[in-house]
């Protein structure tokens, strides 16, 4: 039987809550096309901070190095908020994405039609709309250096790097441009080439990058008015391809478009080892505990690690399948509620999803 090693990272707030409903339905969905997956947990992000200090863990580090796909649920808690930078939640998450050099993140937006009118946008708007972010994920303005505080006598200075080198610009895009030809050949870069001479640079590589890939419909974007345009007319994109920060932001936007930030999932890939699947979403504190989170982003994101990290095709179209099912069916977490619909908790959820699996 095929065997495959995931590690679990159910993080902090409601990651431990829609990891127990993603796992279940692993187990079901692998018994079914019959391939075997074996489970490790470890600690990342405040509760590991919490058990031994650090965000990452080097037995955390080290048993994703050697997994085949790391599944993670989500980092933060406010408690931290106020420690240094090296201790917070985020740069666990930071850290593990930079120790599997994962500088590829992807994100698919789609609206699935029992959602249409759940979304703030209108329904006119969003109906059709398929894009896939692609989102630098260990460069730019996140890691570059210098950074850091200084303080004089009289003030205090904080400060980032926004740089990229042209190696890894060319590396993200050529993600991008493989990406676009297996999807509707479209390329949309997003910068801000008219401030930026990082983001002039990051132009004139996409371009070159243009003339060896004459089959891929290429454009350019400043990162304003992409914000816009993704309100306006989400139809007209189908690879975004951006740098850390543009992309943090831009995808949160584009998560509405899918009707809540709760059914966005994603995969940060490295050129070869394992690839970590995350939901787009984070840890929830606010309502953390209380059986209230949907955990169809993190069901959703398991099944981009089945299909990408695992290369189980039909194992990911079934589970994809059951969320769409459960959502036809009317049933819907808080964040989804709509008129003449059943709510249901996170347990429950998870519940119905095993049900049409
Ligand atoms: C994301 C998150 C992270 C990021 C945080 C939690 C560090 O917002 O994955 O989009 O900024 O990349
Ligand atoms: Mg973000």
């Amino acid at each position: 039987m095929r065997q495959h090693q995931i590690v679990l990272l159910p993080g902090d707030g409601i990651g431990p809550e829609i990891t127990s409903v993603t796992k279940v339905l692993l187990e079901a969905v692998s018994k079914k096309h019959e391939f075997e997956l074996i489970f490790e947990e470890h600690q990342i992000g405040g509760s590991a901070i919490e058990a031994s200090g650090l965000p990452l863990p080097d037995s955390t580090l080290k048993a994703c190095q050697k997994s085949d796909a790391v599944l993670l649920a989500a980092i933060g808690n406010p408690k931290f908020d106020t420690l240094p930078r090296e201790k917070r939640p985020e740069t666990g998450l930071l850290e593990l994405r930079a120790g599997l050099n994962l500088f590829a993140n992807l994100r698919p937006v789609t609206i699935r039609p029992s959602l249409l009118k759940v979304s703030t946008l209108k329904e006119e708007v969003l109906k059709g709309v398929d894009l896939l972010v692609v989102r630098e994920l260990i460069g730019g303005i996140y890691f570059a250096k210098p950074k850091g505080r200084i303080k004089t006598d009289a003030d205090e200075r904080a400060f980032n790097t926004m740089s990229y080198s042209t190696s890894e610009v060319d590396r993200i895009a050529k993600i991008a441009f493989d990406l676009a030809r297996q999807r509707r050949g479209k390329l949309c870069s997003v910068d801000k080439a008219n401030v930026l001479d990082v983001s002039q640079l990051w132009r004139e590589r996409v371009d070159l990058l243009k003339q060896q890939n004459p089959d891929i419909q290429v454009s350019h974007l400043y990162v304003d008015n992409a914000a816009m345009q993704l309100v306006k007319e989400p139809r007209q994109f189908d690879v975004l391809l951006t740098s850390n920060l543009f992309g943090d932001i831009l995808s949160d936007e584009a998560a509405m478009i899918s009707g809540s930030i709760g059914m966005l999932p994603s995969a940060s890939l490295a050129s070869e080892g394992p690839g970590l699947f995350e939901p787009v979403h984070g840890s929830a504190p606010d309502i953390a505990g209380k059986n209230l989170a949907n955990p169809l982003a993190m069901v959703l994101s398991a099944a981009m690690m089945l299909r990408i990290g695992l290369k189980e095709l039909q194992a990911a179209k079934a589970l994809e399948a059951s969320v769409d099912k459960v959502l036809s069916a009317g049933y819907r977490t808080m964040d989804l509620a709509d008129e003449g619909c059943i709510e249901l908790g996170c347990e429950e959820m998870g519940k119905e999803l095993l049900k049409v699996l």
